[in-house]
């Protein structure tokens, strides 16, 4: 063991969520720079399909729904199987239903979001952890929220789900570190996205005033942070959240 980060030449990247919105941004970047790739989510559209024909050597998609924990597991298993590893995770997909006030969320709903943005991610963690625990080391990237660090109308649940992601990076940081495998959270601010249709135009431009910057952020801003963590630049930060949000919570 190195310490020293591989060549990004036929290293292994999990992504969660990776048809759509930041995933599909870090799919398309690491398979550019020559990372094999496999990711999940509910349902193939046509970035996944176009991918799967022109990069089936590199690229694998399955249809995996984040409550079901036994698929996540399996899925990891066969992405070691066919790429000899796993190097890089990408805790990504999450849901966020429509915003709804506490007093009417139902127990469901609930436990739908601690499900998919809190024990999927800890499984796939676990998972890979194994998988890189045998190997050289490896690095494991939880996307949160600022909803994680500040307090928002209607998105009690899922707020609770990102904090107890970013207090998992932290811990899991210390236990893995000796393994030589790096953990971080990520927090972006409000970028658009699918998940963020439903925002009005009213709360939108209350973001906005809101940021110091006086913007929302462009996906690919978010994603160059996460690019930053894969990166040999980033191969002394670990147990850190990097807030990426135009100063919105400062
Ligand atoms: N957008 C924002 O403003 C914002 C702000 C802060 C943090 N974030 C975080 O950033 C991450 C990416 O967000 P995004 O806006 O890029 O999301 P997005 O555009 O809605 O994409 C989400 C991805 O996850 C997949 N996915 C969703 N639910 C799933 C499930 N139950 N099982 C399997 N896959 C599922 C989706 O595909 P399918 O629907 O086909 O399953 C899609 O590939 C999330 O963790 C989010 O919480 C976003």
């Amino acid at each position: 063991m190195t310490g020293q980060p591989a060549p990004a030449q036929g290293r292994v990247a999990v992504i969660s969520g990776g048809s759509r919105g930041l995933g599909r941004i870090m799919v398309e970047r690491l398979l550019a720079e020559g990372w094999k790739v496999a990711t999940f989510s509910r349902s193939a559209n046509e970035f996944v399909k176009d991918t799967l024909a022109e990069r089936s050597e590199d690229f694998v998609w399955e249809a995996v729904d984040l409550s079901d924990r036994k698929a996540l597991r399996q899925f990891v298993s066969a992405t070691a199987r066919r790429f000899g590893g796993v190097d890089l995770l990408i805790n990504n997909a999450a849901v966020l239903n429509r915003q709804e006030l506490f007093l009417t969320t139902s127990a469901g709903q609930v436990d739908t979001l601690i499900a998919s943005n809190l024990a999927a991610p800890i499984a796939l963690a676990q998972a890979c952890a194994r998988v890189m625990s045998t190997r050289q080391g490896g690095q494991i990237i939880n996307v949160s929220s600022i909803n994680a660090i500040r307090g928002y109308r209607g998105v009690a649940v899922y707020a609770a789900t990102k904090a107890g992601l970013d207090g998992f990076s932290r811990s899991l940081a210390r236990e893995l570190g000796p393994l030589n495998i790096r953990v971080n959270s990520i927090v972006p601010g409000f970028f658009d996205s699918d998940m963020t249709t439903d925002v009005t135009d009213q709360n939108r431009e209350r973001i906005q005033r809101r940021t110091p910057l006086g913007r929302l952020a462009d996906v690919e801003e978010i994603a160059n942070a996460v690019h930053f963590l894969i990166s040999d630049q980033a191969s002394f930060i670990t147990g850190q959240t990097i807030v990426v949000d135009g100063g919105i919570t400062c």
